[in-house]
């Protein structure tokens, strides 16, 4: 499959066949193609479109045409970046993004404009929450999901009390309050909560302050390149051997090449695993790796090619008509999806109720230690559907 490169905020237009303009659906991918989470939104991509060269080419039995938008992560851009697929390309069918906070603005155009969102990655709780709506969807999570599920690991394992560690942004602060809620449920204390501007990798002097507080452990919440400074930053401090480092998934998802020595045998919980050793991921691992050889299989190519198979669900009840979107809407929310992480359903706010895993980092993959919590479903808290 052929990459193309867009610049700042350009759209480039990718024709899948000859299609004519009424005769394709327009999805418009807007993803971070540049900065500390750029090899997310590539991954996304990639993933979404290995499903629909799978389905030959056709979802729904219509073409798909693609246009593109550089976010950039950058949420005070967002506005600008959804209406440049909005309303100057006139997409059908919006597919991002990766970043919690650009995507707020996202869903708010979406909305504004009754555009179909399907949300690839961004865990934003309040957008399937409070701000839930019939167009919106995730083939993701919630930013509380995958860190909620490890609160009883940690306790399991006897750590009492813990530092946390994040950006201080939607997701980051999302995530801690999700490991916090579960940790302090089953009588772990969080300590102290300590923060950095996002995307920013100075981390030194927040490792001082855990060298002197020394926690039971320390859970965290980062991910892409900042991730990748994180976990080499904490293992030259001298903490990996002392303060245990737990985390969700995304710390070390797409990540480990990079990480190496200083990742080895950390724990985290996610809604994927390497080794799940199904049929289903184990042809989904062959085939990107075929077509994405300098690239690891990882959840956020799942989660793209999960897109597309939230959307073909949709595109095949209303047999390609996107003008029919309370059906193709309707088919997408009752749609039981058959994942490479495993089967999984959406809630009535449109947020995956799905296993987390318990994963293991053993060479340059997380092995699944096995379920962490069966079917969790994020609760929505506010959602009025
Ligand atoms: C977020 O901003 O929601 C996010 C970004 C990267 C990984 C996970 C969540």
């Amino acid at each position: 499959m052929k990459r193309v490169l867009t610049g700042t905020a350009l759209a480039t237009v990718l024709a899948l066949g000859a299609g004519n303009a009424s005769a394709v659906v327009k999805v418009g991918f807007m993803l971070p193609y540049s900065g500390t989470y750029a090899a997310l939104g590539q991954a996304i991509e990639n993933g979404f479109k290995l499903y629909v060269q799978e389905q030959g080419g056709k979802l729904g039995g219509q073409e798909l045409q693609y246009f593109q938008v550089d976010d950039e992560s950058n949420p005070s851009k967002g506005p600008d970046n959804a209406n440049r697929l909005i309303k100057r390309d006139q997409v059908d069918v919006l597919v991002g993004t990766v970043h919690s906070g650009v995507a707020m603005a996202l869903a708010k155009a979406a909305n504004d404009s009754d555009t179909t969102l399907i949300i690839p990655n961004a865990g934003a709780d309040a957008i399937t929450g409070p701000l839930c709506s019939k167009n919106v969807f995730r083939s993701s999570f919630s930013n509380w999901q995958p860190s909620y599920a490890m609160g009883p690991v940690a306790v399991e394992k006897g750590y009492k009390t813990a530092v946390t560690i994040t950006w201080n942004y939607a997701a980051g602060k999302e995530a801690i309050a999700g490991f916090k809620e579960s940790f302090e449920k089953e009588g772990g204390k969080v300590v102290k909560e300590l923060t950095l501007p996002f995307p920013q990798v100075e981390f030194q002097p927040l490792l001082t302050e855990v060298a002197s507080i020394k926690p039971d452990a320390v859970f965290t919440f980062f991910a892409g390149g900042g991730a990748v400074k994180f976990v080499q930053d904490y293992a030259a401090a001298g903490l990996k051997d002392t303060v245990p480092l737990l985390s969700s998934g995304f710390m070390t998802d797409g990540t480990l090449k990079a990480q190496g020595e200083s990742a080895q045998g950390l724990f985290t919980t996610l809604h994927y695993a390497d080794g799940l050793d199904t049929p289903r991921d184990n042809a989904f691992r062959e085939n990107y790796t075929k077509n994405f050889p300098s690239m690891q299989p990882d959840v956020y190519a799942v989660q793209g090619y999960d897109a597309a198979q939230l959307l073909a669900a949709g595109l095949e009840a209303v047999k390609g008509d996107v003008s029919k979107k309370d059906d193709m809407r309707t088919a997408m929310r009752s749609a039981t999806i058959d994942s490479p992480r495993g089967q999984f359903t959406l809630s009535s706010a449109g947020n995956p109720v799905q296993d987390i895993y318990l994963r293991k980092v053993v060479g340059e993959q997380n092995l699944t230690q096995g379920v962490a919590i069966k079917a969790l479903a994020d609760p929505a808290r506010g959602c009025k559907l």
